[in-house]
């Protein structure tokens, strides 16, 4: 099955992006599997270009320590494919504005800066490029991406309507566990890169003392007792999910056999120093290599190429300009 994901190179990341993204990303990756880190849609954000250039290669090197293996399936920076921006373009002249506004990412990015950037607005629009481009079956991503997947369904749907079969209709997939995590010290809001609170946020390379402060310090509540309920204990609630998402339960029946949250948190702690240190240690061991994961970048992106350029050259011709 055609599997394609992206990751933004706006930050370290962190556990929202293991457990939403990168693990299902390692247990469906394939040959016919593709990966990028999204560096072009990094430029929404206000970012030095050395940052970006040195986040691209951190964000390269997290995906490898998490499991990827370059040699199964494909990992590649999407900047380094130019059929991303050329697509991206032809479906900028199908979607609507209206529909644009319309996303809850765009809303809620835009409140927060002065004078935002267009690319802001048109974000979704090189994202749907990113995925049709593959022909992908299956878009494996977090809870937050659903509304802009449902929007590459569309524009897919509308472009085909329009000048005839060109895009396969993709369909995102979420996990059952974990598909939003929360921040560990505000619960109500989501673990992110952009809006990274120190306490809350577990990053893939948080050292086993780290880990075991952040969760200690976790928010919970005064009732006492360990139970899913997400709308009274949104805290407690998150702390399980994390904990299923990483042992492969289901959040109630990691509930069952804890009375106290101390318990509780001691095993998460223990079960993300089990979970991490060894992504931390390859993740060093690999940016001392940057040589390699050049090269590892240029290969998948002669891998992508070859397919994206392919679909790229059908959208032209249907559109008339080729
Ligand atoms: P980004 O870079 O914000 O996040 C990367 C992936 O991590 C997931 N994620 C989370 N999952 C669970 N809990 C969280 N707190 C959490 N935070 C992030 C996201 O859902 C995502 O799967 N627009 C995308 C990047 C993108 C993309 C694509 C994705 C660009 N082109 C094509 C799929 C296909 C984004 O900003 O993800």
């Amino acid at each position: 099955m055609r599997v394609l994901s992206g990751m933004q190179p706006s930050g370290a990341a962190h556990l929202g992006n293991y457990l939403g993204a990168l693990r299902p990303w390692v247990d469906s990756q394939s040959p016919d599997a593709f990966y990028c880190v999204v560096d072009l849609h990094a430029l929404t954000l206000d970012m030095s270009p050395a940052d970006l250039r040195r986040q691209t290669v951190e964000l390269l090197a997290t995906m490898i320590a998490s499991g990827l293996d370059p040699e199964l399936c494909t990992v590649f920076v999407q900047s380094q494919v130019p059929y991303h921006a050329q697509l991206s373009w032809l479906l900028e002249c199908v979607a609507t504005y209206g529909e644009l506004t319309r996303m809850v990412a765009f809303k809620e990015k835009s409140q927060r800066s002065q004078g935002y950037r267009v690319g802001l607005l048109t974000y979704p629009v090189l994202m749907a490029a990113d995925i049709l481009l593959y022909e992908t079956e299956c878009v494996p991503v977090g809870d937050d991406q659903r509304q802009h997947l449902e929007l590459s369904r569309n524009i897919a749907e509308r472009f085909n309507a329009r000048y005839g079969e060109t895009f396969r209709v993709p369909k995102g997939i979420q996990p059952v566990v974990a598909a939003r995590v929360m921040d560990l010290q505000d619960p109500q809001r989501k673990m992110s890169k952009s809006l990274a609170s120190p306490l809350g946020t577990i990053y893939l390379t948080d050292e086993p003392a780290d880990l075991e402060r952040k969760v200690k310090r976790a928010v919970t509540d005064t009732d006492g007792s360990v139970r899913l309920d997400w709308e009274k204990k949104p805290g407690v609630s998150n702390l399980l999910e994390i904990f299923a998402g990483l042992s492969g339960e289901r959040p109630d029946a990691v509930a069952q056999r804890y009375s106290s949250y101390g318990d509780l948190k001691r095993d998460l702690a223990a079960l993300l120093i089990e979970t991490l240190s060894p992504i931390r240690r390859r993740y060093y061991e690999l940016m001392t290599d940057p040589e390699e994961l050049n090269l590892i970048a240029t290969e998948g992106a002669r891998r992508a190429c070859a397919v994206a350029g392919d679909v790229y050259d059908r959208a032209a011709r249907a559109v008339g300009i080729a």
